[in-house]
């Protein structure tokens, strides 16, 4: 979704903040934008499309500033064209904001009445007039914002830089929102995602919510400080000094992102054993050992749930506590049941995924205890729950969620044994180690899948079927599919077929079965059903099942012998490379799809 960067110090300001743009493109965008000032004037520069086009212009431009913020924008209010497109301005005063401001409609119609114009379709430039507007009546630009943020309802950042002066403020509410700074060099950052700021910054500061920031360079002391909105000075904010290197984030041999953090999950698997057993991985799984709950809420979205499904599954046969399994989006309108004996659980990369983070919220406000399963450390849920079990995945670029997936049910599969009491070194070492085998022996085959992808790419639609532990396979299976190569995908239940689905059957439809040696039986009738109205058989199973092989037009038989638990991690893998090669022979943008983004940060 839209990304925030912005930079102030002694050196271009450009540059850092082109730069910060490109690494956020990730995220999904439409158009990109930048305010610089220059000799006491503020300029803006601002492009429909790809940040490339925004680049061409700078490239003749160039534009020579110490101070500037950048924008890239995923539309929400207003179609997408140059006006609609960050940073807003005027003579005084450049904004740019990602999020949505509910109450937009009624604050525009009440500066129209004052007399301020509109040029643009967004909920953004209400905020743009309605500080200037405060701006006469107020005494500083600090009082401006936070009288003008006071009006604001919903989730939403913001980044002002005023005409007058070097220092950029910064404010949010349920939205991330990040300070950087550069001791070192005297630079000051703002962003939306640390990301942007790997390799710029030392120091990262991770401010609450409707904490005003001030980025000011020039103030040895403080360089970047914050407020309460009644102007006393703010404690509420973390900070981080973690260095990143800038290699974790580059595509190395690979020619997507995606294909890439696919192969890095052999060593991602077994990092989870060095992680959780070590000493300080001891000490949190010695903390939530054994915790009993009267029923526990898992609320997640897109792959994140499905993980959801799986890790379900473990602790209820582990602890015999149910588990409800649900999308963020519904749970958090349903009116859930919930009270203060229950947890809620919530799965999330990214950490900001806005339907989530309300459905914690509304799980805290009940008095439930909140638990995350989270790759990005210092994100908005990982700092809102009380307990924080981090997946270890590294930076995740492709907008398809892999590694991700593979380690967030890999950790759920350690909470549930801890809280079954049953945790249990030798045997987690034992099963990751040889899961990370296998997978390594699936991803050598790499060739084989790309055969099997060349040989359905052009069918009209794929159904994905497995039963049980392989159920939430088959809906991250299609997930994928649809999202990075664009055709009609669906995942099912098995045993649901002949229920409605089967009348798509045809010579022309795809079926794509998991068939394991759990439930073996009934999910190989299932795969005959499908089989007998000429459907194409793609089939999943276990290595050297000539039952299987005979009847499938193309069968990957997977070696799973001494796995007990993580089968779904080998089947999902096979299917990650699947989609992977299929959508490369479409030729849709595999770690930028259409219309999508990482981090889905609005409702
Ligand atoms: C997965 O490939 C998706 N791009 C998407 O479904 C994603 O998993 C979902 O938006 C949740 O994101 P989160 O894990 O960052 O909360």
């Amino acid at each position: 979704m839209c990304g925030i960067v912005g930079y102030s110090g002694t050196s271009d300001a450009v540059n850092p903040v082109v730069e910060g743009l490109a690494r956020l493109e990730y995220r999904g965008y439409d158009s990109a934008g930048i305010s610089y000032r220059h000799d006491g004037e503020l300029h803006i520069i601002k492009k429909e499309g790809k940040l490339e086009n925004l680049k061409k212009v700078l490239a003749q431009l160039k534009p020579v500033s110490s101070t500037a913020i950048g924008h890239t924008r995923w539309a929400t209010h207003g179609v997408v064209n140059d006006t609609n497109a960050h940073p807003h301005g005027n003579d005084r005063v450049s904004i740019v904001h990602n999020g949505i401001i509910e109450n937009a409609n009624l604050l525009r119609e009440e500066l129209k009445a004052s007399g301020l114009e509109f040029r643009s379709q967004t909920d953004s430039e209400v905020f743009l007039n309605l500080l200037t507007f405060n701006l006469d009546k107020t005494e500083t630009l600090k009082d401006a914002i936070v009288t003008t943020f006071n009006r604001l309802e919903g989730n939403s950042a913001f980044v002002i830089m005023s005409k007058d002066s070097h220092v950029l403020y910064s404010i949010k509410r349920s939205a991330p929102l990040v300070c950087g700074l550069n001791s070192k060099s005297e630079e000051v950052f703002v962003s939306s995602d640390p990301y942007a700021l790997v390799g710029f910054t030392n120091k990262i500061y991770f401010p609450e919510d409707e904490v005003l920031c001030e980025s000011d360079y020039r103030n040895v002391d403080a360089p970047v400080q914050f407020y309460e909105l009644d102007g006393s000075i703010s404690k509420r904010f973390k900070i981080q000094q973690k260095e990143v290197k800038l290699d974790v984030v580059s595509k190395g041999k690979y020619e997507h992102f995606m294909l890439k953090e696919i192969h890095e999950q052999p060593e991602l698997i077994k990092k989870l054993v060095s992680v959780y057993f070590s000493d300080h991985g001891l000490e949190q799984l010695k903390r939530i050992e054994g915790k009993k709950f009267q029923y526990i809420h898992i609320a997640a979205c897109g792959t994140a749930l499905h993980a959801g499904l799986v890790i379900k599954n473990y602790i209820e046969a582990y602890t015999k506590t149910r588990v409800h399994s649900d999308f963020a989006s519904e749970f958090r309108y349903k009116k859930p049941v919930l009270n203060s004996d229950e947890l809620g659980l919530f799965i999330s990369q990214s950490g900001e995924t806005a339907d989530t983070l309300a459905c914690q919220e509304l799980c805290t406000g009940a008095g439930l205890k909140s638990y995350s399963i989270v790759n990005t450390e210092g994100s908005t849920l990982y700092r809102n729950c009380e307990e924080n079990m981090l997946i270890h995945a590294g930076i995740e670029i492709g907008v398809a969620s892999t590694k991700a997936f593979t380690q967030q049910v890999l950790v759920g599969n350690i909470l549930a044994k801890t809280f079954a009491g049953i945790i249990n070194k030798e045997e987690i070492t034992k099963e990751y180690y040889l899961l990370s085998e296998k997978v390594s022996k699936i991803l050598d085959r790499e060739e084989e899948i790309k055969q099997i992808a060349s040989e359905i790419y052009q069918r009209n639609g794929f159904i994905f079927t497995g039963r049980g532990a392989q159920f939430p396979i088959a809906l991250e299976g299609a997930l994928k599919l649809k999202e990075i190569a664009y055709v009609h995908a669906e995942g099912y239940a098995a045993g649901e077929l002949k229920h409605g689905p089967i009348s798509l059957i045809d010579e022309n439809m795809v079926n794509i079965a998991i068939v394991t040696p759990d439930l073996y039986d009934k999910t190989l009738s299932n795969a005959e059903e499908v089989k007998a109205r000429r459907g194409i058989m793609v089939i999943l199973g276990d290595e050297g099942n000539k039952e299987l092989s005979a009847m499938s037009d193309h069968y990957f038989g997977i070696d799973m012998d001494g796995l007990t638990d993580t089968t779904p991690i080998l089947t999902n893998i096979v299917l990650q490379l699947l989609s992977y090669h299929i959508a490369k022979l479409k030729g849709t943008d595999i770690d930028k799809p259409r219309n999508l983004a990482k981090s889905v940060t609005v409702e």
